[in-house]
């Protein structure tokens, strides 16, 4: 198998991108499953999704990176905050650290995904505190933002790091 795309996704965000990131991947020899699904099918090159908790991703995730050996791996993953790429960039930090010494990393693909209504309903409460209020603000704004994401450019974006990661090998 050249390629595995193994997926951890709630809500559904991040399988959107993984079945994008799936098409885009050339020949016949690939698969995509869920974690759930993922018994350990083994590939030349894994393109590993992830759905942002709590600034980090889930443990289904971490569990499955530290146990590959020797593979080529290329993250991808959804969260709730977008057009924040520092924001990007630590998560990628948190995630990628569990990538054994033995593989070679090749890069993370990281764009938002719409978040659950109840979520909305903590940031429609205005706040006294102004400094506080701004945030909250910032947080609707960000979450009604959410709504329409992954969106078309994101799974473009998706399509064209594909592209990077196979030039880059
Ligand atoms: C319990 C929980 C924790 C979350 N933590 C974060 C977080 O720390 N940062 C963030 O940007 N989004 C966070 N989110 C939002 C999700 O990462 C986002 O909605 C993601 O696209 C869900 O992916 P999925 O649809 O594949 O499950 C959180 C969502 C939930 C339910």
């Amino acid at each position: 198998m050249d390629y595995m795309v193994v997926y951890s996704s709630i809500t559904g965000n991040t399988k959107k991108i993984a079945t994008e990131i799936f098409s885009a991947l050339p020949g016949m020899s690939k698969d995509m499953q869920s974690m759930e699904e993922y018994r350990g099918k083994d590939a030349d090159i894994f393109f590993i999704g992830f759905w942002v908790n709590r600034g980090t991703c889930d443990m289904s995730v971490i569990d499955m990176l530290s146990e590959l050996r020797n593979k080529k791996i290329a993250l991808f993953g959804t969260c709730g905050l977008g057009n924040e790429e520092a924001y990007f960039r630590a998560i990628e930090q948190k995630v990628n650290v569990w990538i054994p010494d033995d593989c070679e990393y090749l890069g993370t693909f990281l764009c938002q995904g719409k978040m659950p209504m109840q979520i909305r309903a903590k940031y429609e409460i205005p706040m006294e505190d102004p400094k506080q209020e701004i945030w909250r603000r910032k947080m609707l704004q960000n979450f009604d933002e959410g709504l329409f994401h992954p969106n078309e450019t994101d799974l473009e974006h998706a399509r064209e790091f594909v592209e990077r990661v196979l030039k880059s090998i």
